[in-house]
């Protein structure tokens, strides 16, 4: 049964609820009304607990406690929210994603928040999306004893005030674009024997039907006959063919703006031929991360229904090692024509998105943007909760720092080093796809470059937060959903 979120001006401690998340902001807490109130109802429990678990409230710190028939509601889970409160967004948003988790992590099938301060409209949707996205978890492959034990069902969001259509809608839209990032979570779960590029293909056909938006869909001989051979290449030594997917989002009105969005979609990327070693190589599970962002984010948009244009392209493919696989050495042309010398079959990204790149440029977007799991060299260098974006225009750096800033991602902008150009030279065609070693990120965006003409240009290697090892504020160990929230605020944002 899907979760269901509701919006509510009764009392939260009236309700009887498995449990009743409550924000506590940072400072002196005899000084937070609800807090004293809670307290006085338990016995002065609350004080005693703080004080022994030094709960101050700082930011996703968690007071639990079970109230014992003194409350109707049955565990009281206590949210830190910062010295600020939960004054924007992203803050709401993690309020109520740590409140969700808490309460899936407790068994909790139905639960009432307190929302914080101000619930603006914005704000509610910012708390919706914050509980889909805190409550989600990926069970499809438990079985037995593994099952979860209970589901969580249902949702009141509680302030003070009248409840408007308009704040209902906001809860509504906060709850689909959860659901949105959710897809590109389980798009990244699913295993690879399961998430085939055909299968991306169903789910982009999915995301289409469900938003009403168009969709292109082609197989690896339209992929060929297309001209993208370095899409093809990647793609043929494996059975599992590839598929180039184009969904668009076309709002009436005329002279509106055109994002165009791109995703590396690898199912699988044992590196080919240039085999990678064994240790970590179920991570390339996650390789099409870039891809379900671009689905995800497409779903999202066809929930806030922008006013400007939005096209969604994934280029998918598995990269294996086989007779028929592509190796080193090979050259082959892009799709505007340019000849590549493959050095190493596992530097496979950058070849299929420099063919959805000139695709894309070719829609003549007014902004262009790419997401791709492209280096390892970019992990290194951030680590696991940053991803590097790159831009030679100041004020997109600007639009896509306050992005991430309101969506709560981690985005650091790196530099395109024009000396590193030189190690693209090739001495037999135009392009080598690989440099040296050391700045591997760097020289890896310096070949996308290649393909994107004169268009305003941002490239995301988001090879780190897209699978997170341990849980974080809005999400469990496993997929992120990173960047969808991101890349949707670039939209919304867009003028
Ligand atoms: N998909 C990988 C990059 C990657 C590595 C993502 C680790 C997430 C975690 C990419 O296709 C790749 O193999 N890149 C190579 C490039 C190298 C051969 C120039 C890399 O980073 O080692
Ligand atoms: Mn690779
Ligand atoms: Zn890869």
């Amino acid at each position: 049964m899907p979760l269901k979120i509701t919006l509510s001006r009764a009392d939260a401690m009236s309700e009887s609820v498995d449990v009743l998340a409550v924000p506590v902001p940072q400072r002196p807490l005899s000084q937070v009304e609800l807090f004293v109130l809670l307290d006085g109802q338990v016995d002065s429990a609350l004080f005693a607990l703080a004080d022994q678990g030094k709960f101050d409230g700082s930011a996703g710190q968690v007071l639990e406690l079970p109230t014992l028939g003194r409350l109707r509601p049955r565990r009281l889970v206590l949210v830190g929210t910062g010295p600020n409160g939960a004054g924007d967004d992203d803050k709401v948003r993690r309020f109520a994603a740590t409140a969700a988790r808490t309460a899936v992590d407790r068994g909790a099938a139905t639960v009432a928040v307190v929302l914080p301060g101000d619930e603006g409209e914005e704000r509610l949707r910012a708390a919706a999306e914050g509980i889909v996205l805190g409550a989600y978890r990926f069970t499809k492959y438990l079985t037995g004893d593994r099952r979860p034990k209970s589901e969580l069902r249902s949702v009141t969001l509680h302030g003070a005030g009248r409840i408007s259509p308009r704040q209902r809608a906001q809860v509504a839209m906060g709850s689909r674009v959860g659901q949105a990032v959710c897809l590109a979570r389980d798009a990244v779960n699913e295993p690879p024997n399961v998430m085939t590029p055909a299968a991306m293909a169903a789910l982009a056909r999915k995301v289409a039907r469900d938003g009403r938006l168009r969709v292109k869909v082609l197989d690896r001989r339209g992929i060929e006959s297309a001209g993208m051979q370095l899409h093809a290449a990647v793609g043929q030594g494996s059975t599992n063919e590839p598929r180039f997917l184009h969904l668009s989002y076309v709002p009436k009105g005329q002279k509106r703006k055109r994002l165009v969005f791109v995703g590396k979609g690898l199912t699988f990327d044992a590196g080919g031929l240039c085999l990678k070693p064994a240790a970590g190589m179920w991570e390339m599970k996650s390789d099409m991360g870039g891809a379900a962002a671009v689905l995800g984010l497409m779903a999202a948009v066809a929930a806030v229904a922008p006013k400007v244009e939005v096209h969604g392209i994934v280029g998918a493919a598995e990269n294996m090692p086989d007779g028929t696989a592509y190796r080193p050495g090979d050259i082959l042309g892009s799709l505007d024509g340019k000849t590549v010398e493959i050095i190493n079959t596992d530097a496979e990204g950058r070849l299929v998105l420099a063919d959805a790149l000139c695709y894309a440029r070719r829609l003549r977007p007014d902004l262009l943007v790419d997401a791709a799991t492209l280096t390892g060299a970019c992990v290194v260098a951030l680590g696991k909760t940053y991803s590097a974006y790159y831009t030679s225009d100041d004020d997109l750096a600007r639009s896509m720092d306050e992005a991430a800033r309101h969506a709560g991602d981690g985005f650091w902008r790196m530099p395109l080093v024009e000396e590193l150009r030189e190690q693209l030279k090739s001495d037999v065609a135009d392009l080598k796809h690989v440099g040296d070693r050391w700045g591997g990120s760097i020289t890896a965006a310096l070949f996308l470059r290649e393909f994107v003409g004169d268009a305003a240009w941002i490239h995301c290697d988001i090879a780190g937060p897209v699978l997170a090892d341990q849980p974080r504020a809005l999400h469990p160990k496993g997929a992120t959903g990173h960047p969808v929230l991101t890349f949707l605020r670039l939209v919304e944002a867009f003028r």
